[in-house]
């Protein structure tokens, strides 16, 4: 057996700290959901909690940010465990190597999304948690909080209106699975409830203590709550390994090497089971979506410690 490298997280995080000071500073902030737009672009932070609930942080780590498609993840710990297999009947588990909000696989595939954490399958999931959860936004909001123990966590009102506004994939996705009898409720309400799960804020900290749950198998060990059991946890990781960052997923896995998911609000998460959660927020993208220091950031820090999952 190899045996397991001992991470110095505080050099660690000097060594980030410098790594970030030479980092090339490239990419543009999103700007489809005018709201974002206000963000300052130079902002940076990092968490990360270990399992044992160390705690290492850098930068803007304490900043309240959009975390976007991030809470996807969440969205479908919860419906995976209110559904079990069922889910699997409308959403697929695979990656789709396409853009987050593409149309062109939905129509061929008969409104079945490719997998979870594309808009379409996150609009699936909205859809289940409408089906399941009386007072949808507030039930979902309580589970959030009841998670990490955090009752700061908040939808981010002026955010999910800005997209509302200007959302008009997301409509023309949510017709296209209604179609195809994909959707079971109310377009309006499903899209309401998408736009505020895709609003809601946290800092890096609290991104990284909400998340650690499936860094330990299904159990937040700062809350002792149970989010859903080891299996789907497992399982989580596994869709978040080739699906998290949608047509780069191949880039991210070769590079930093954990699960992981982003957000266009400049946030990422990533998960090392067994050892670590880890928030990231540039809100700097690169072509694809992604924040571009966040990905450098989080490759140095696997390259450095060995501490890809591979
Ligand atoms: O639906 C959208 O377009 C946004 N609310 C979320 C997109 C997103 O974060 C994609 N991830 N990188």
């Amino acid at each position: 057996m190899i045996s397991e490298p001992f991470i110095d997280y505080q050099k660690l995080f000097l060594e980030m700290a410098e790594e970030l000071r030479e980092m090339d500073d490239i990419g543009t902030i999103a700007s489809y959901i005018p709201e974002l737009r206000n963000v300052d672009p130079n902002k940076f932070g990092i968490h990360l909690t270990t399992i044992d609930n160390q705690n290492y942080c850098l930068g803007d780590s304490n900043d309240k940010f959009s975390i976007q498609s991030i809470s996807k993840v969440l969205s479908l710990a919860l419906a995976f465990e209110l559904e079990a297999d069922k889910l699997w009947d409308r959403v697929g588990v695979e990656p789709s190597g396409t853009p987050f909000n593409s149309l062109v696989q939905l129509e061929y595939e008969k409104g079945i999304p490719r997998n979870p954490l594309i808009n379409a399958g996150a609009l699936v999931i909205c859809d289940v948690l409408v089906s399941r959860l009386k007072n949808t936004k507030q039930a979902f909001i309580e589970f959030a909080r009841r998670v990490s123990g955090n009752k700061n966590i908040d939808y981010c009102p002026r955010v999910a209106e800005s997209e509302k506004k200007t959302g008009f994939k997301n409509a023309a996705l949510i017709n296209l699975m209604k179609s195809f009898g994909n959707i079971k409720n109310d377009i309006e309400v499903v899209l309401d409830f998408y736009f505020n799960l895709c609003s809601i804020e946290m800092t890096c900290k609290e991104l990284a203590q909400e998340f650690l749950f499936l860094a330990s198998n299904g159990v937040n060990p700062l809350t002792n709550v149970r989010v859903v059991d080891a299996s789907k946890s497992k399982r989580i990781n596994a869709i978040m390994q080739l699906c998290g960052f949608y047509d780069e997923a191949g880039e991210f896995s070769f590079k930093v090497g954990l699960p992981g998911k982003s957000g266009v609000g400049g946030g990422i998460l990533a998960i090392h089971p067994g050892k670590f959660s880890i928030a990231v927020w540039g809100p700097k993208l690169n072509s694809k979506g992604n924040s571009y220091k966040g990905m450098r950031i989080l490759e140095f820090l696997t390259t450095r410690t060995q501490s890809s999952i591979f």
